[in-house]
């Protein structure tokens, strides 16, 4: 029996290989989509070109928020380009969405299923709305695996990743929910760089999916290599879908993490308490005052085993035609 997974995403390159990771080991139950890479028109539209070119189309997707929580709307087209997905030639989607909104279909089917893994990899605003509005969905959710935010370096901001930046107050709905959560930061999947070496895989496949896949991580590539000069993009969402596949891909500590919403330079910054205090509560002698810690909420990814999760990849890609 396979386990139930719903991922809320932004498509956006890397959400595409989450979702055709997922595709091949869970049962997902749906895809639900954000603003975020780009405007949920366009992510809506990438995630039915994903799911047509890979043949997954029994996926049901369902359109969620277009803006965040309270902050007004950003996008970064620079990461993926004017449509979410540059670089493959992909038609224009032919499927339809679900036609309810993605946070209405998000509890709907929470309610309807017990023991339901979620994988927000994109800004939180439908999974924190979702919480908000019928917070019975807890006992549904198994765990939340999400790629956001990082122990220390960001990326849209100095200390500020994109998917929690783009929407910090939905965010700190998700952190603060009391669901278990697995927290795959930028320090984490940057390990997981798709250098010149490991796109060409995909490519060896000689398959239609491999090349596309591979059409998919070059482009992602080379933008990053514009912006920041390195060898390859990190497969960022992929990360949070990998570690629920095999857990042993990667090293974990377990903290509080806490979402700032009010610093002028870390607005967004996911506060994670490494100090390893060993007594959660206890009183910590900070400059002139006392600093008490809070009580653990999250799994934080720390090492990547990089090499097997692109054996992974790869293997999973090759699945397909
Ligand atoms: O910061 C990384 C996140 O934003 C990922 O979800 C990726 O899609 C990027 O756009
Ligand atoms: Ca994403």
């Amino acid at each position: 029996m396979l386990r139930k997974l719903i991922i809320d995403c932004d498509p956006g390159h890397d959400d595409a290989l989450a979702i055709l990771l997922a595709a091949k080991y869970f049962d997902v139950l749906g895809i639900t989509t954000v603003h975020g890479n780009q405007t949920v028109e366009k992510t809506t539209r990438n995630a039915l070109r994903i799911l047509e070119f890979s043949g997954m189309t029994h996926i049901p997707v369902a359109r969620g928020s277009e803006v965040p929580l309270i902050q007004p709307l950003v996008v970064h087209p620079f990461g993926h380009g004017e449509s979410g997905l540059d670089g493959p030639d992909l038609p224009d989607p032919v499927t339809s969405v679900d036609p309810r909104h993605g946070v209405d279909f998000l509890i709907d089917t929470l309610m309807a299923h017990e023991d339901v893994t979620l994988a927000p990899v994109g800004p939180l605003t439908n999974v924190g709305a979702a919480l908000r509005k019928e917070p019975r969905i807890r006992a549904h959710i198994r765990e939340i695996s999400l790629m956001g935010g990082a122990t220390a370096v960001g990326n849209t901001a100095p200390v500020s990743e994109l998917n929690v930046e783009c929407d910090p107050e939905a965010a700190h709905i998700v952190f603060t929910s009391g669901v278990p959560i697995k927290m795959v930061g930028l320090n984490l999947t940057r390990q997981a760089e798709a250098t010149p070496e490991r796109c060409e895989r995909f490519r060896a496949l000689g398959t239609r999916v491999g090349q596309i896949v591979f059409e998919i991580v070059s482009w992602y590539s080379g933008r990053v290599k514009l912006a920041y000069g390195l060898p390859g993009a990190s497969l960022h969402d992929a990360c949070a879908i990998a570690w629920l596949i095999d857990p042993s891909l990667i090293e974990a500590v377990t903290c509080h993490v806490g979402v700032e919403l009010h610093g002028q330079y870390t607005r967004g910054m996911t506060v994670c308490d490494l100090r390893h205090i060993t007594r959660p509560g206890a009183p910590i002698q900070g400059f002139g005052g006392v600093v008490v810690s809070e009580p653990a909420n999250a799994e934080i990814g720390m090492k990547l085993d990089v090499e097997r999760f692109f054996d992974l990849l790869v293997n999973t890609i090759a699945m397909y035609p």
